[in-house]
């Protein structure tokens, strides 16, 4: 009997074997070039001869976005130009799973800092799910050519049309391609759905959100973390401790702002019910934690060659490369928290305004890493003082000022005022390429789409309050007419908004191990698209397996015994920010 049954098995198998088309038969030059989408979108033209292939199997690929999975894959790139531009090529790459592994799917991929592209590090969560996957080089030049390379024309002159294709048109671009390339490389019939994803975090986040507010029906569903958008404000925002240390004339050691940090998740860890390192309601923090408390409390820190950046994979490949400075080595440091130093603490996370007092905006939570009031050392002068973050000075300096340099040389004469002036101007400059906050997805959600947002909790680059005030952009926009809890309801069916215990810029957070990340998430985006399971928590990896929705909030209680996601009006009140020095809405 078992060995009648091996036979069968054997047989069978050989059938499959000589009937299937395997990875090899479609990773070829001539058939990918049979399966171009020529002739598909109006105003682009493929070059057939551009394409080449390469199989690669038996690749090990990891990242907090999915799990460490053993992959194989066909890498095709081609490129194509849009017609009447002069000296335009934009290459994409495209990986496609084997033929026996594909599940009707497509899923894009964005990139981080000033990328628009991840390289090889996000495109695995497509093949992971049996998706074609796919990435852009926008037009830049090559796959790791970043945007600022090709902003500037000449000093004075932008290139709008890399500024356009940052901005959207890429993204729209590779997945209209994309999906149709799916279509024709795995023989899908017309009457047979091909789902279309997105998955991003950072810049990536706001490529994905770039398309959601644009293209109804592109995506079906969308995996956003940490979103760079409100662009105008959110490049400006980061000289936010720069300011306020000039501004105080305080340049606070950086193991003072360590110490404030560790003393701050000391403090407010235990609030959320759970004594386990990890904040989770930064809100209570906020509510209920001084910072005062901090002053005259001892640190000490061991001499150090480079300080850590606390960046996650995706932000991480061109802000290693550039836009992040390596912080200068630092000596050995003993000494007590000042009052100076608190007072630094306070004004960053007070967030900006004018000189009238008017809020120009929002900050990051109390407990995330001060990375942006980073300091540096002056070992001739055995002084500390002003480290002009990367992408803050390379925002003014190349995006606003127009000048072909990496950062500003100074902060003379920059006022609060200033910062104000800086905002207005790129969110005016750019609205309609890099700002991607309109707040009306009645089209995304009429075409059926769904949307998962996750927000570290404790993101040190981009603040989460910034990913809450889009929500309630959204939510007001479209729902204002309801009650509070009937205009969540209605987001709910088609929008989630899910900040992710202690969680760093999307990245688990150094400073509080264990905690939670949604690894999963583009799948949990799938079962609600194909599956219709609206999840009303996501899982996450780490000791906290439970992630909240937005505006529900973690909170346990017993010693940690029971865990609830609960409705708490002065938390929801804590994250509501009125923005007053604008006159019309900051969406
Ligand atoms: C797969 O790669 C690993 C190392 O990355 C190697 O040890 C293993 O032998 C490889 N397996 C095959 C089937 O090639
Ligand atoms: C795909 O292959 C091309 C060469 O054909 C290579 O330049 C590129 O780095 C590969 N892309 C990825 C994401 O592996
Ligand atoms: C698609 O159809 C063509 C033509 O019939 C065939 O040669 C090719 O192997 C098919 N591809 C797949 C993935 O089945
Ligand atoms: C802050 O806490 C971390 C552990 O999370 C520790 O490595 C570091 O030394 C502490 N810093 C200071 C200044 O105490
Ligand atoms: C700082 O204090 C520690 C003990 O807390 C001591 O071991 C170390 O030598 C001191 N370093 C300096 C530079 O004073
Ligand atoms: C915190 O301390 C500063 C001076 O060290 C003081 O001006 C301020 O009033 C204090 N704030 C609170 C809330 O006690
Ligand atoms: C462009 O501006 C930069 C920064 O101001 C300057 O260093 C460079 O010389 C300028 N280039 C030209 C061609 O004027
Ligand atoms: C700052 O302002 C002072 C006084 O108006 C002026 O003399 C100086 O040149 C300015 N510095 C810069 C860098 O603009
Ligand atoms: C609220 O406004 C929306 C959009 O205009 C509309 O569809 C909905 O019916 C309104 N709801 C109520 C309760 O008036
Ligand atoms: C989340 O966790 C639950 C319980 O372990 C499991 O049933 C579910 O499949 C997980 N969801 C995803 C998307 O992994
Ligand atoms: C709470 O639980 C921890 C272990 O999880 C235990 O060490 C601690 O004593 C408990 N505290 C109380 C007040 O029961
Ligand atoms: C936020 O505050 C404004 C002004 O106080 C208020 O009108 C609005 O209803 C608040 N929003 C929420 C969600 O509480």
């Amino acid at each position: 009997m078992a060995s009648f049954r091996r036979i069968l098995v054997t047989a069978a198998a050989a059938a499959t074997a000589v009937n299937a088309v395997s990875l090899g038969d479609i990773c070829t030059t001539s058939y990918a070039q049979t399966a171009l989408p020529v002739d598909f979108y109006p105003g682009i033209t493929i070059d057939s001869s551009s394409v080449s292939t390469s199989l690669v199997t038996n690749d090990t690929v990891s990242s907090v976005f999915f799990p460490t999975t053993t992959i194989e894959y066909c890498n095709v790139t081609f490129a194509y130009s849009h017609n009447g531009i002069a000296d335009d090529i934009v290459h994409v790459t495209y990986w496609l799973p084997a033929p026996n592994s594909f599940q009707n799917r497509y899923v894009s991929t964005g990139g981080g800092g000033l990328a628009i592209n991840s390289g090889s590090s996000s495109i695995p969560t497509g093949i992971i799910v049996g998706a074609v996957s796919g990435l852009t080089d926008g037009g830049f030049g090559s796959f790791d050519t970043d945007w600022d390379a090709v902003f500037l024309l000449a000093n004075d002159t932008i290139n709008w049309q890399s500024t356009y294709m940052f901005g959207y048109q890429a993204h729209h671009e590779l997945a209209t391609l994309g999906k149709e390339f799916a279509r024709n490389l795995y023989n899908v019939s017309d009457s047979t759905k091909v789902y279309s994803y997105y998955q991003g975090c950072s810049e990536g986040g706001r490529e994905g959100w770039s398309q959601l507010q644009r293209f109804a029906d592109q995506f079906d569903g969308a995996a956003i973390g940490a979103p760079a958008f409100r662009y105008g404000q959110q490049q400006v925002n980061h000289l936010i401790g720069n300011m306020v240390e000039q501004t105080l004339n305080y340049f606070p050691p950086s193991c003072e702002l360590e110490k404030i940090m560790n003393l701050t998740i000391a403090a407010c860890d235990p609030m959320d019910g759970l004594t386990d390192g990890i904040i989770s309601r930064s809100d209570l923090c906020k509510l209920n934690f001084d910072l005062n408390s901090t002053i005259g409390q001892a640190y000490s820190c061991a001499a150090s060659t480079s300080a850590s950046t606390g960046f996650g994979a995706l932000e991480g490949r061109s802000l290693n490369r550039r836009q992040f400075p390596v912080s200068s080595p630092t000596p050995a440091q003993n000494g007590t928290v000042s009052a100076e130093g608190v007072a630094v603490a306070k004004a960053y996370l007070d967030g900006f305004h004018n000189s009238k007092g008017e809020r120009v905006y929002l900050s990051y939570q109390p407990g995330a890493q001060m990375a942006d009031a980073a300091t540096t050392y002056d070992s001739t002068t055995g002084t500390w003082g002003l480290d002009i973050t990367g992408l803050g000075g390379e925002w003014v300096a190349r995006f606003l000022e127009l000048q072909d340099t990496s950062t500003l040389s100074n902060l003379d004469n920059v006022t609060y005022d200033t910062i104000e002036e800086w905002m207005k101007l790129g969110m005016n400059r750019y609205y309609d390429s890099l700002q991607t906050t309109f707040p009306d997805l009645t089209d995304f959600q009429s075409a059926g789409g769904k949307v998962i947002h996750i927000h570290g909790e404790q993101d040190n680059s981009i603040p989460t309050a910034s990913s809450v005030h889009y929500y309630e952009s959204v939510r007001e926009v479209m729902y204002g007419n309801l009650t509070f809890n009937e205009s969540v309801a209605a987001l709910d069916d088609f929008y989630r908004l899910y900040l992710v215990p202690g969680a760093a810029h999307c990245d688990v957070n150094e400073y509080q191990p264990g905690g939670p990340w949604p690894q999963q998430t583009l799948q949990e985006v799938i079962n609600w698209v194909e599956n219709s399971v609206a999840p009303d928590t996501i899982n996450g990896t780490g000791n906290i397996d439970t992630i909240c929705r937005y505006p529900l909030r973690p909170l346990w209680s017993g010693n940690g015994t029971s865990f609830d996601c609960v409705y708490d009006q002065a938390s929801i009140d804590s994250w509501n920010y009125t923005f007053d020095a604008y006159k019309t809405p900051l969406y």
